[in-house]
């Protein structure tokens, strides 16, 4: 069999190699969830991280409480280039399982708006849960191993490290994403799939803030810090959640999701009055001759109305006699603030995205198994993969479930 290297090999001091039945390259998330469902099943489990510590994204997720799962889960909730692939996974292993195994270990959680459940004291709790489960399991954790050259021989995968030599018949890579690196994110994932001849759907940042250019971004920092309960849609799909002003553009759960669906070049539409029937409202104010300002602000800050009345002042008037309004001028300034049109200059980047877009194309591995379906014993779970989910706790719920579904297979 050829020698598949992506890094040229360093001189390498060990002349022994060590066996494991499973090497898995990455103590985040899924490596850990698969390492302990593998150990369990008796096999000789290794997990090789270069950070200093495992799951370092678990421990600042949420706000540092970790939102890892959500009560209400469908692959309506994810994005892949095949909409089914991650159905098997998440039913076999559902957020009332991950539940289950928290609730054993007597985790403290809350549950939070649309579904979220959070930690009720600490995501680093969650951590000891997954350290446990592997040391029961009998899992070896090794950090500060930085992986050096991988090669694959007569059935064998052999991983040269800064630890030294290891082999092992079947290989995970669950190395995650490019996601904030300065938490030791790479795309190593990546590289061993090109390694291998797999196809890797081009990456983005996803659940990431979007920046604007020119007076945009200059309003915004104006209103900088201010949120406001809108719905936003992007690309076709439309959340009701709140955005934030922020120096360089929009943030915010609502932006965050959006920016999923947003590709550059495109508009993001903000209704800023969701839910309300602007145009009856509108009409009675004109009946009425009520101010405009004042019925503004029985929905949206202060600071924002005032902004909005001077960026689109309606017939020209700062404080328009509504009573001489046009019903036609009424409609327009409507759909002016439901379908309020912005075009994003960019997304703040992989250093401030959550998640990453694209990734190893989810038509060359297993669903059932994860399993590349040209490279035997080799494996890719978790985020590595074209899988991601809304904001919510669907990103880890996969991470658990295709950790999981692997761990069994192998
Ligand atoms: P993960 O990133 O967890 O693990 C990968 C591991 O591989 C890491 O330990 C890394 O050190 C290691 N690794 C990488 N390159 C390597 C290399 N070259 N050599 C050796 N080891 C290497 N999701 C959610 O559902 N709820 C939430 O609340 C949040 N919150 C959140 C906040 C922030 C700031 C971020 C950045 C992300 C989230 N997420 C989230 C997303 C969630 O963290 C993410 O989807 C999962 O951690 C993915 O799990 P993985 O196991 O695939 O990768």
């Amino acid at each position: 069999m050829p020698d598949h290297s992506f890094t040229s090999p360093s001189s390498n001091t060990y002349s022994e190699s060590t066996f494991r039945d499973v090497i898995i390259i990455g103590a985040g998330a899924s490596g850990l969830m698969c390492a302990a469902t593998a150990g369990y099943q008796g096999k000789q489990v290794l997990v090789l991280d270069h950070a200093p510590k495992a799951a370092a994204k678990i421990r600042i997720s949420g706000g540092g409480k970790c939102n890892f799962t959500n009560m209400d889960i469908s692959s309506e909730n994810y994005i892949c280039q095949n909409p089914h692939f991650v159905k098997s996974a998440l039913s076999r292993y559902p957020s009332s399982a991950f539940i289950e195994l928290v609730e054993r270990h007597g985790l403290a959680y809350e549950q939070r708006e649309l579904g979220k459940l959070f930690c009720s004291e600490r995501a680093s709790d969650l951590i000891q849960i997954l350290r446990t489960e592997c040391d029961w399991a009998g899992v070896e954790v090794q950090t500060r191993c930085a992986i050096q050259q991988l090669s694959y021989e007569d059935g064998l995968y052999r991983l040269t490290t800064s630890q030294g030599v290891f082999q092992c018949a079947k290989l995970v890579v669950a190395s995650g994403a490019l996601s904030f690196a300065k938490l030791k994110a790479t795309g190593l994932g990546y590289d061993i799939a090109r390694q291998f001849g797999l196809n890797v759907i081009e990456t983005r940042p996803g659940l990431v803030p979007l920046s604007f250019a020119g007076r945009w971004q200059k309003r915004f920092g104006e209103l900088s810090g201010l949120a406001l309960d809108v719905s936003v849609t992007a690309g076709g799909r439309s959340f009701n959640e709140a955005i934030l002003f922020t120096h360089t553009g929009l943030s915010g759960p609502g932006i965050l999701q959006a920016s999923n669906y947003w590709q550059a070049g495109e508009p993001i539409v903000i209704n800023l009055l969701p839910k309300k029937d602007v145009f009856a409202e509108l009409l009675a104010l004109k009946k009425q001759g009520a101010s405009l300002s004042k019925w503004l602000q029985r929905y949206l800050p202060k600071r924002m109305v005032q902004q909005w009345l001077e960026w689109y002042p309606l017939n020209d008037q700062p404080q328009p006699d509504m009573a001489n309004i046009s019903d036609d001028s009424l409609r327009h300034y409507g759909e002016q603030l439901m379908n309020w049109t912005l075009y994003p200059s960019d997304t703040a980047g992989y250093d401030k995205a959550e998640v990453t877009l694209g990734g190893v194309d989810t038509d060359e591995v297993s669903q059932k198994s994860f399993e590349a379906k040209k490279q035997p014993g080799l494996y890719f779970i978790g985020e590595v993969l074209d899988v991601t989910g809304h904001l919510g706790g669907y990103n880890f719920q996969w991470a658990w479930a295709s950790g999981v579904a692997c761990g069994l297979a192998l």
